[in-house]
């Protein structure tokens, strides 16, 4: 059982409807998902580029939950206060990603966010040994980022185990993004995962039109975990 209660589902709107965003997420939420993760990608830390603070500000009145904003950014520290003062409740940033983590963590709660920290495939998980008192959440990505739909890679398992380990008795939430389907969520959760991003697997076949398909694969999800 993870150290959280039962794990949230996070869906990731990468793979959402990209003309219609503030009605995918109202879906969505009436579907069932817990929080809402939003990937910024900048082109450059990976090979994609996505959305801006001015896009979590207007999305912010469209989300009643979480708002949990992952950073794939390089340089971050200019930008961590304009995605909190967007509205972002969680501010993920890379370990990767600069030179001084225990900096950029500081100015992100200093921004008033939930400070994330996320460690990319190749990333051990002691990498954030000496700032577990900056951070609410660990990401443990299980693709390398950039893109919705890729394979969950299975040898992640034991960084996830560590690392809820590491996190002992401390309230930090232990996020796992990239491939979770209801067969990989399982593994993530058993090796103490609290919160399961999900794209493509809550996406796929659904529509603001068919919202039905959203519940039902966020139900997917859920049966897998309590089977
Ligand atoms: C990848 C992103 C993920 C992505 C997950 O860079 O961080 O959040 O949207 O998509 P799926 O669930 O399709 O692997
Ligand atoms: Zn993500």
């Amino acid at each position: 059982m993870a150290a959280n209660g039962p794990a949230k589902i996070a869906p990731s709107i990468l793979s959402a409807d990209f003309a219609n965003f503030g009605a995918e997420c109202r879906a969505v939420e009436a579907a069932g998902a817990d929080w809402i993760h939003v990937d910024a990608m900048d082109g450059h830390f990976v090979p994609n580029i996505t959305f801006g603070p001015a896009m979590v500000k207007a999305l912010r009145p469209h989300v009643t939950t979480t708002l949990d904003v992952h950073l794939m950014i390089a340089p971050v520290d200019p930008y961590v206060g304009a995605f909190a003062e967007a509205g972002a409740d969680v501010v993920t940033v890379h370990a990767e990603a600069g030179p001084h983590l225990h900096r950029t963590l500081q100015a992100v709660r200093a921004a008033g966010a939930k400070a994330g920290v996320a460690l990319n495939p190749a990333t051990p998980p002691e990498a954030v040994a000496h700032v577990l008192d900056l951070v609410d959440l660990i990401c443990v990505m299980t693709v390398n980022p950039g893109f919705g739909g890729q394979r969950f890679i299975a040898t992640m398992l034991p960084k996830i185990r560590t690392l809820r380990a590491m996190i002992g008795e401390r309230d930090i939430r232990l996020e796992v993004d990239g491939g979770i389907t209801p067969e990989t969520a399982p593994a993530a959760v058993a090796a103490g995962a609290d919160v399961l991003v999900a794209g493509s697997s809550v996406f796929s076949g659904g529509s603001v039109e068919r919202p039905e398909t959203y519940a039902a694969n966020i139900a997917a999800l859920r049966d897998a975990l309590s089977g």
